[in-house]
């Protein structure tokens, strides 16, 4: 994550150089007109004998007319104004040297970004007075940048990064007051920034990051006061930022991380009112962090860490409305209060770690999804916040001083450490490791504590199991196994923690009981599953997913109770079958997530293949929903719920794992419902990691009525089929009936005329609560959204996630007179 907001603004910059680049390409004409002289056959032939010696063009289709040639666009006269060519040329033609640029006279842009060329700046460029546009970013080019490009002096763009070029920034750049955009990151340049630089006050985007540059930033900077983009971080800056700072105005983005930086942040920082991205990090910067950031009301991105700030953090920091990623982390903050950050509506991920922190959690969490505030000095209890109603999905509190009881409802995050603290493991443990919620809560949440290698338990599940013809033969490896890391973990915890020994010691000498709460000792544990499932007799069958039956069994002496997932046997003895099945076990271990159903442990047998799950009580959101009764009871506010659930199960899979797993089946059937109605996507039987080496052709995909309409023609499954599918589930989550026909209708103007309300499922009465309404409109305009056609139009399941957590103003319109054409913005 380091650097990802500061590549996010390099993507940005090239955005901006693309439409640049757009720019002058409407140029032509005028260019054409007014600068090239009289059509002469001569230089003309010049220009296409320099680009044919080039050999970088080589597919031309019309050899005789350069001017139609990819990459390559001429004026009203014939001659050659702008080369943009980007294939690389076979490599003994990659010399820059190979195109002899004086050949062309008019040229106005030369783009040769990323053809991989080598060699040395040429000097020849130094003669086309008339260059505009200069772009040879993304090759391999070396030595230094010439002194005599200061020449130039039309030269809006120039755009040298990511190449070897070493040396000083020529002080001659100084003449270029025309200059809008200089990038030269990723080089090995050194010396000071001239000083001349400074001046150029038509400059918009500078990026020198990830240099060498030494020296000090001068308070001439603040002349710059129409820069929208400031890059000079990973260098090895020194000195203070200068007050004048706050003249920049305009800009937007601010990165002088990673470099060696002392004083304090300058207040007038809050004079920059667009500024969106700050990063400050890795310097020695001290002193309290200003209040005025406060004023900052567009600030998205923040990064302080690493450096030596003291002081609390200012309340006025609730004021900066606009923070998504704030990172404070590693300095010597004091103070109690960690709610201004927290406050933030649109606030993700907080990183308060590694500082002098005190007080008690108190805040009121809302958006937050990654919070770490391990390595401080807070106590009190943790507060009922971080339960299944928060978006929450990753918690770091270790090394603090936090007590008081933990209570289930932290099981639901994916991840959460409490290591280190004082809390208070009391003595109705016991108790509650009889049930099974604590089970779960045991062997996801307790062992991920403090196991920090937990993958360790999946390279053991992909053992392969002896397979044998003997009948006797089966394994159940999954939960001993788990019961290992179990014995691991208090034996870790034993000899680490001294206040828990008496306790621990008892659960160690337990360890049998363990095993038996969970059913999870081989053999034991299959002839209950038999038992209980009277051999798998259909009167305990509960529903047939893709690739089998589902059978619920209550364990004898525990009373838990599991879902089985008996394959079909067939299937299990199909060699493709049975790698989907291994797939399916690998991928399940490696989720946790508060929406996605648990895999306890799977069987093999000769006779038999199943899956062990978390039982669902109220089955799939299809059974529910194509039953009356149920039906009815599943009102706006738990189907908006249950749609948030899926969202943020599907946004979990495709953008927090790594890498990206993409569901390919999302049904209502897929989705199934607890006792309290919350949702667990479930059944990942086709699900396959979306490896960056392996193609993602599939030959069968998905359900009819829920597939991308791009599976059509292609066969490559990508997360934007899911979100497709998702859509699907949504609205017929809310219309309480498959969409059907209205989907393929979605561009008839007559089917755009459909009021909303005439959608929704009439077995419920139409919301009443304004919150109801608006939460169905928000839904449907984003399940909307997601059914585009084009794949690329959809947004992606994060962006759906982060949609449907935020709050929305309501819609001017009454409810009942809304239609859907509406909601198709
Ligand atoms: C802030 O900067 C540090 C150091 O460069 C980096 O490790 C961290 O990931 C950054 N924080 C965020 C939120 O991007
Ligand atoms: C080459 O381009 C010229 C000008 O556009 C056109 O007149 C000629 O027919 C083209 N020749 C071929 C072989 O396409
Ligand atoms: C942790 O809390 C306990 C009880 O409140 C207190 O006695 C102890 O000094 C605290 N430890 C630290 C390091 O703050
Ligand atoms: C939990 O936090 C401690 C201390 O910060 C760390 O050493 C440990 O690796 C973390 N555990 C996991 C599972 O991330």
């Amino acid at each position: 994550m380091a650097n990802c907001v500061c590549r996010l603004l390099v993507v940005n910059c090239m955005l901006i150089m693309a439409f640049y680049n757009m720019m002058v390409l409407l140029l032509p004409s005028v260019v054409g007109t007014s600068m090239a002289p009289s059509s002469n056959s001569s230089f003309i032939n010049e220009e296409r004998k320099a680009l044919l010696e080039s050999g970088w063009w080589n597919d031309y289709r019309n050899i005789s007319h350069h001017c139609e040639w990819y990459g390559i666009l001429c004026n009203e006269a014939g001659s050659v104004i702008h080369i943009y060519m980007d294939i690389p040329p076979p490599k003994e033609l990659r010399l820059i040297q190979n195109l002899k640029v004086t050949a062309f006279s008019n040229l106005y842009s030369l783009d040769l970004y990323g053809m991989g060329l080598t060699g040395n700046i040429p000097l020849e460029i130094c003669t086309f007075t008339n260059l505009s546009a200069l772009y040879l970013n993304h090759n391999h080019l070396q030595g230094s940048i010439p002194v005599q490009l200061g020449n130039l002096t039309r030269l809006k763009y120039l755009s040298f990064y990511n190449n070897s070029l070493t040396g000083f920034i020529p002080s001659t750049f100084r003449k270029l007051v025309n200059l809008t955009s200089i990038l030269l990151s990723f080089n090995h340049l050194e010396g000071p920034i001239p000083i001349g630089l400074w001046n150029l006050t038509e400059l918009l985007d500078v990026d020198f990051s990830n240099n060498l540059l030494t020296g000090e930033i001068p308070s001439s900077l603040g002349q710059l006061k129409n820069l929208l983009s400031l890059h000079l971080d990973s260098n090895k800056l020194e000195g203070i930022l200068p007050m004048e700072v706050g003249n920049l105005t305009q800009l937007k983005t601010f990165s002088l991380s990673h470099n060696l930086l002392t004083g304090l942040i300058p207040s007038t920082l809050g004079q920059m009112e667009n500024l969106t991205s700050f990063c400050l990090d890795f310097n020695h910067i001290t002193g309290p962090i200003p209040r005025e950031l406060g004023n900052l009301r567009l600030l998205k991105y923040l990064n302080l860490s690493h450096n030596s700030l003291f002081g609390s953090i200012p309340l006025e920091i609730a004021n900066a409305i606009s923070l998504v990623e704030v990172d404070l982390s590693h300095n010597n903050l004091t103070g109690s209060i960690l709610s201004p950050i927290l406050k933030c509506p649109y606030v993700e991920k907080v990183d308060l770690s590694y500082n002098f922190l005190n007080g008690s959690i108190t805040s009121e969490i809302t958006c937050v999804e990654n919070l770490n505030l391990s390595h401080n000095f807070l106590n009190g209890i943790i507060p009922p916040i971080f339960g299944i109603y928060s978006v929450l999905h990753k918690l770091d509190l270790s090394y603090n001083n936090l007590t008081g009881k933990l209570y289930k409802d932290l099981a639901h995050l994916p991840y959460i450490n409490l290591s280190y603290n004082s809390f208070d493991f009391s003595s109705d443990l016991d108790l509650k490791l009889k049930t099974p919620d604590y089970c779960y809560f045991a062997k996801d949440t307790l062992i991920s504590y403090h196991m920090p290698n937990f993958t360790s338990c999946h390279f053991l599940y992909q053992t392969n199991p002896p397979q044998t013809r003997n009948s006797k033969a089966f394994m159940l490896i999954a939960l001993p196994i788990v019961g290992f890391i179990l014995l691991v973990f208090l034996s870790t915890v034993y000899f680490t923690r001294s206040t828990f020994n008496s306790k621990l010691k008892g659960m160690l000498t337990k360890n049998g009981d363990l095993f038996s709460i969970w059913n999870y000792d081989g053999k034991i544990a299959f002839d209950d599953i038999i038992k209980a499932t009277e051999d798998f007799d259909i009167k305990y069958c509960i529903g047939t997913g893709g690739y089998g039956s589902v059978y619920r069994a209550q364990l004898p002496g525990s009373g838990n109770i599991v879902a089985l997932k008996k394959l079909h046997q067939m299937e299990s003895q199909n060699p493709s079958f049975d790698r989907s099945f291994r797939n399916e076990v690998k991928m399940l271990t490696e989720i946790r997530h508060k929406n996605i159903v648990r895999l306890h442990g799977y069987c093999l047998h000769n006779r038999y293949m199943f899956l062990i799950y978390q039982y669902m009580e109220r089955g799939s959101l299809f059974y529910v929903l194509n039953n009356d009764v149920e039906a009815e009871e599943l009102n706006w506010t738990k189907r908006v719920t249950i749609i948030k659930g899926m969202a943020q199960a599907l946004s979990y899979m495709h953008h927090d794992c790594n890498p990206p797993i993409i569901h390919r089946d999302v049904t209502s059937s897929n989705v199934l419902l607890n006792s309290k109605l919350e949702a667990f996507v479930s059944d990942f039987g086709t699900a396959r990691l979306l490896d960056p080496d392996s193609s993602n052709q599939t030959l069968v995909v998905g359900t009819y009525g829920y597939i991308a309409p791009e599976l059509a023609y292609t066969l490559t499954v990508t997360e934007k089929c899911d979100v497709y599918s998702f859509g699907v589930v949504a609205l017929e989550t809310l219309m309480g009936r498959h969409p059907g026909e209205l989907i393929s209708s979605l561009s008839n103007s007559s089917t755009q005329h459909i009021l909303l309300k005439d959608l929704l499922d009439s077995r419920l009465l139409l919301p009443v609560l304004p919150k109801e309404a608006q939460d169905i409109v928000h839904v449907v305009t984003l399940a909307l959204a997601c059914l585009c056609s084009k794949p690329k139009s959809r947004p992606s399941m994060q962006q759906v996630a982060q949609e449907l957590c935020s709050s929305k103003p309501p819609s001017p319109l009454p409810f009942p007179e809304i239609s859907i054409n509406q909601l198709m913005t």
